[in-house]
């Protein structure tokens, strides 16, 4: 089954097609991250004209790539929710307006649990279940038990800040460019962990949620503290923070690894592509006393793009797939409805 995937929830217009939820045939992301770099964030009124401007291309592009036309897909799956209400509504209504003039089946997709099957988009290796995943991006800190394909459950959320937004913030408060993760990281090897013991919020909470917002107040009032910012001190700030946020989501995912007997542990979203983080995770899950394989899918599929959300309309189609003359005469709840929501 062959699965064209449209995601538009943020400022990535991506589309894919996908073979059996495992087979990239095409995959293809206009970003306009460049224009928002400026603003130090993602500007919700340019990302929606960005998105209206970047869709017909970026989808005629997945088509030409897959040496493919409309005859030969056989449904199509596009991100409706979560995420900014105005990009949303492109991908939506452009993927309705495919889904009703080529006559194939429509799948709504709820953004966070395409995250999740960035993880089986692997032919030879699958995650089992039960199966906890933490999607740490720059929208979300989220940490969802899986128990089978549509049975999700969310443990916990960050309460605040999501951990992608804190490396982002601490970045601009150190001087680093927009998207502040990859700075952070890069300046955080040529500096001292253990120069600032910064709180780590929630550490010890019994919940599985998470909070960033205070940990970045600290960097801040220690950065405000220092009379000088040579390259060392930025370099010893980055590292510690790092570190500390990297603890948080660790320990806390762990837990929940063992609290659920997981089987696998997921690890996705933009923070996924840190390497310190994977190293915590490898040695985490390798001191466990229960067997749990460990999934970082490559980064270019871990952030926003379409190929999931097409892996997911895959594996999810016999619940919500969608005839055309099921949604021409209601317009698509752009919050993920109850049947599409991971529950709480
Ligand atoms: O998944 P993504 O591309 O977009 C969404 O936010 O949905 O994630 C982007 C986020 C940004 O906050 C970025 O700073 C963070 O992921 N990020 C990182 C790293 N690479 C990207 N955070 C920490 N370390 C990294 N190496
Ligand atoms: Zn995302």
């Amino acid at each position: 089954m062959k699965i064209l995937g449209i995601e538009t929830s943020c400022d990535e217009t991506a589309a894919a097609i996908v073979e059996d939820g495992t087979t990239i045939l095409s995959s293809n992301v206009a970003s306009s991250l460049e224009i928002h770099k400026k603003y130090g964030g993602v500007v919700p009124e340019i990302a929606s004209r960005k998105q209206a401007e970047y869709i017909i291309p970026v989808l005629t592009e997945t088509f030409a790539q897959a040496q493919m036309d409309h005859s030969d897909i056989d449904a199509i799956a596009v991100t409706i929710g979560p995420g900014l209400m105005g990009p949303l509504l492109v991908g939506v209504d452009t993927a309705r307006t495919l889904s009703l003039l080529w006559n194939k089946p429509l799948v709504p997709v709820n953004h966070l649990i395409g995250h999740i099957y960035s993880g089986f988009l692997n032919e030879n290796r699958y995650p089992t279940f039960p199966l906890v995943a933490l999607i740490a991006s720059g929208g979300h800190t989220d940490l969802v038990l899986m128990k089978g394909h549509g049975d999700l459950t969310l443990l916990g959320s960050t309460r605040d800040d999501a951990v992608g937004e804190a490396f982002d913030k601490v970045a601009r408060l150190l001087g680093l460019p927009y998207p502040g993760g990859p700075e952070v990281e890069k300046i955080a090897r040529s500096g001292d962990e253990s120069v600032y013991n910064f709180p780590r919020p929630m550490i010890d909470t019994k919940d599985f949620e998470f909070s960033f917002s205070g940990l970045k107040t600290s960097v801040r009032y220690e950065f405000q503290k220092l009379e000088t910012h040579t390259p060392q001190q930025i370099a010893d700030l980055a590292a510690s923070f790092q570190k500390a946020a990297l603890d948080v989501l660790v320990k806390k995912t762990i837990r929940a690894v063992e609290t659920y007997h997981a089987r696998s542990l997921l690890v996705t979203g933009g923070v996924a592509a840190n390497q310190y983080l994977k190293k915590l995770c490898t040695n985490a899950v390798n001191s466990l006393t229960t067997e749990t394989s460990l999934f970082i899918p490559p980064l270019s599929l871990a952030t926003d793009n379409a190929t999931y959300i097409a892996t997911a309309g895959y594996f999810l189609f016999d619940k919500l797939a969608l005839s055309p003359n099921d949604h021409i005469d209601q317009i698509l709840n752009l919050r993920p409805n109850p049947a599409l929501q991971v529950n709480g």
